[in-house]
């Protein structure tokens, strides 16, 4: 069979996302992320793969460490929470069931002239903040057209396709043959908590009300991706699915709300960058019985980082209904069986960490030599906890490092750092959010003494070697 060519594209054809050039209200955080090896633009040796990233050293310390305080708060302390770990790739039923194959899609235009392409949705909002939300194809395309809506990148008028629904599921194939099955790549970690709801109440001494949590890979295929890590096609999420008994679900959605707040802020973020958002009723999922939104004020403004849902029985019942299984909890104390309710805390994890940055980021301007800029990360969150410096790398001074090094590393994350004048170490760590620095100087050989620097303050006091640990330990466990 003669192969079909594909027709020829001219450079012009292809749709473009939204490249009308905007001041960046995060290019110092996104320097800094690439300067001190937080985030790299994905692929970057080839040119780099629009809205990628790569998590550097640091990152990927700092990733760890929010994952593992989410986890001790969602799931160790909790004693009516477990884990899970479920595939990305699941029964491509999952996806039907749960309404994904046929909703979760996002109006898209396209402007015929310069082939920029943009979320319909977002395009009122940005032009006409108080035009209703939540408007359907037909709507948005009465509003296109009534408002002969010039395009934000080439500034022709009345340019734009018909809004079109556009499905977000990445799809792919199972197998090496082209016959296989069609399947996605999750777009949340939700439902295979859900498909795996009777083989938890069946292996696990859980009784209804528990939680399921799980941290992994979503993918979207964003029409518009865009501010750094905040919207991108591959992320992470930190879900929990909370199930209770009908009737029930309304208190432990309160709950979960002020648990989610609580939880932020006892990682350090300050309360007033964050607030709470209920959901208009015209805004909420099809599924959705009430829905709350925690917001970080970004650089950028007002963004989601962790949504908040009373997702009632939809889920379970739609999964017992397409997958033929009953899925049913029996409470034995009352003899009773139901569908539970779902409350679900959802979190994304590099959303919230770039949230931790711009929390944390400051530039200090006057008392220090230089301009001295900070991540000023609570220790928990810190990549490094402890920066070990010998004064000058001869005279025995780095080998007395490098001993303290050996010491505190089972303890906590430690840096070795014996390159450069001690003011530019001590400035580098301070932009890595380094909580604590250790300089062992002449001092040192004679009283078995170190200087402890304190990153905000800059303040340093002489504490002895042997006291390190102790000391440590009580600043920076959290
Ligand atoms: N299971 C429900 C669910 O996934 P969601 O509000 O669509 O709810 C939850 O997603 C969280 O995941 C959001 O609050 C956000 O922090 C993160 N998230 C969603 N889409 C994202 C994207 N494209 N890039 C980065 N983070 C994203």
């Amino acid at each position: 069979m003669k192969e079909e060519k594909a027709p020829e594209k001219k450079p012009q054809d292809k749709p473009k996302e939204n490249k009308k050039k905007v001041e960046d209200p995060l290019k110092d955080i996104v320097a800094l992320a690439k300067r001190r090896g937080f985030v790299y633009p994905g692929s970057d040796i080839y040119g780099g793969l629009a809205n990628t990233f790569d998590y550097g050293p640091y990152g990927t310390e700092l990733l760890r460490n929010i994952k593992d305080l989410w986890w001790r708060a969602f799931v160790r302390e909790r004693e009516d929470v477990v884990g899970l770990d479920s595939s990305i790739l699941l029964h491509p039923e999952v996806w039907k069931a749960s309404g994904h194959v046929d909703s979760f899609s996002d109006p898209l235009i396209d402007c015929k002239q310069c082939k920029s392409r943009f979320r319909a949705d977002q395009l009122v909002e940005q032009i006409a903040p108080d035009a209703p939300k939540g408007m359907s194809l037909d709507q948005l395309q009465e509003w296109f057209t009534k408002n002969q809506t010039q395009c934000p990148t080439c500034g022709s008028k009345g340019t734009f396709t018909p809004p079109r629904q556009f499905n977000l599921m990445f799809e792919t194939k199972t197998g090496a043959s082209g016959q296989d099955m069609t399947i996605y790549l999750r777009p949340e970690t939700a439902q295979g908590i859900f498909i795996n709801f009777k083989n938890i109440v069946d292996t696990c001494r859980v009784k209804v009300p528990f939680g399921v949590a799980q941290i992994g890979k979503s993918f979207r295929n964003e029409i518009v991706a865009r501010q750094f890590v905040f919207r991108t096609r591959e992320f992470e999420q930190m879900e929990m699915e909370f199930f209770c008994a009908p009737g029930t679900q309304a208190e432990w959605f309160e709950h979960w709300v002020q648990y989610c707040m609580d939880f932020l802020i006892r990682i350090g973020l300050k309360k007033e960058n964050l607030r709470v958002r209920r959901h208009e009723k015209d805004e909420l999922s099809f599924y959705s019985e009430g829905t709350v939104d925690i917001e970080y004020n970004f650089p950028f403004g007002w963004g989601e980082i962790w949504g908040i849902a009373s997702r009632t029985d939809y889920d379970l019942k739609r999964h017992a209904q397409f997958s033929g299984k009953p899925i049913e909890y029996h409470d034995s104390e009352k003899n009773e069986k139901f569908v539970p309710y779902v409350v679900e805390p959802a979190l994304g994890l590099n959303r919230l960490m770039l949230a931790i940055i711009c929390d944390a980021y400051y530039v200090e301007r006057e008392g220090t030599p230089e301009v001295r800029t900070v991540l000023g990360l609570a220790p928990g969150l810190a990549p490094v906890k402890v920066g070990i410096f010998p004064l000058m790398k001869k005279d025995g001074l780095a080998e007395i490092a490098r001993e303290i090094y050996k010491t505190l590393a089972p303890y906590f994350q430690v840096e070795y750092d014996q390159s450069g004048a001690i003011g530019r170490r001590y400035y580098r760590q301070d932009e890595l959010g380094t909580p604590f620095c250790i300089t062992v100087d002449y001092d040192t050989k004679e009283n078995n003494t170190v200087t402890l620097r304190e990153r905000d303050s800059t303040k340093q006091e002489r504490v002895k070697i042997e006291d390190l640990v102790k000391i440590l330990r009580d600043k920076v466990v959290s």
